[in-house]
């Protein structure tokens, strides 16, 4: 969450105005990096002619100029006590007003992971199995992932990496678990977050994992296909004898 707001930048007006071809142009931006927006900074921009002329900066509390004749209305300008108390208030009552309604808009929202469990590595005896148990696209960050097997926490064995950041709102976490396997044992990923009413439980299933399947899939394929080929060769080989033999040389 800390780095989604890290980069809010709401801009909240533009105001421009052209006179005999001059072009003027005032931008309102409200910057902050803090959950509690406790650094809310108020800017105004002040642009002549696609130059930035002066900008006021509330935490500076004063206007600064950039060109020659910034610097003058800069001058001018900070002079007046009450309008700069003014535009420094801006930053509570424009900025952090409508920011808060912004981020109760945001930070109300959930969406569900979608979690899948699946085998890493197979037990051969001497080395223990390992299993994945992943959460992808779920939004806020916080989550919890454990392990359970028959309605037991399990407490070993288990390595999670960090919640990764996707990019786009959203995070996906991974969780391994290294256990040795025993017949008849019931294993569950339980992921906790703020979309589900209550944790979740998600079985693994041993008799059947993706990798299996698919490799099976690929052989009961390949299986058809070269009986449908050698079935058509024979078939093509018996009628090629038998007219043959029905044109009498
Ligand atoms: C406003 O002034 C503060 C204090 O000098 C400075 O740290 C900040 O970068 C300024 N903001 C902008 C947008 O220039």
């Amino acid at each position: 969450m800390a780095k989604l707001v890290n980069l809010l930048l709401l801009v909240l007006l533009g105001v421009y105005s052209t006179v005999d071809g001059h072009f003027q142009w005032t931008e309102f931006h409200c910057l902050y990096s803090s959950e509690d927006l406790h650094d809310m900074e108020f800017i105004e921009k002040l642009i002549y002619n696609k130059l930035m002329d002066l900008q006021y900066n509330s935490t500076l509390g004063k206007f600064i100029g950039y060109t020659e004749q910034g610097v003058r209305h800069a001058e001018r300008w900070n002079k007046d006590t009450a309008d700069l108390a003014s535009r420094k208030a801006q930053a509570e009552t424009l900025c952090k007003y409508n920011t808060k309604l912004n981020q109760d808009l945001i930070f109300s929202e959930t969406v569900e992971p979608q979690v899948k469990v699946h085998s890493v590595k197979h037990s051969d005896g001497s080395h223990p199995a390992m299993l994945m148990c992943s959460a992808y696209s779920f939004y806020p960050k916080l989550i919890k992932v454990t392990w359970m097997r028959n309605g037991q926490v399990i407490k070993g064995g288990v390595t999670s990496t960090e919640e990764m950041a996707d990019g786009d709102w959203y995070y996906q976490v991974h969780s391994h678990l290294e256990y040795k396997p025993e017949s008849g044992e019931e294993i569950s990923c339980v992921v906790e977050h703020a979309s589900f009413k209550k944790p979740m439980s998600f079985k693994w299933d041993p008799s059947m994992s993706e990798p299996d399947k698919s490799k099976i899939a690929i052989g009961a394929s390949g299986l058809v296909l070269g009986l449908v080929l050698s079935a058509a060769g024979f078939i093509y080989y018996r009628k090629k004898c038998s007219g043959r033999i029905l044109v009498p040389t």
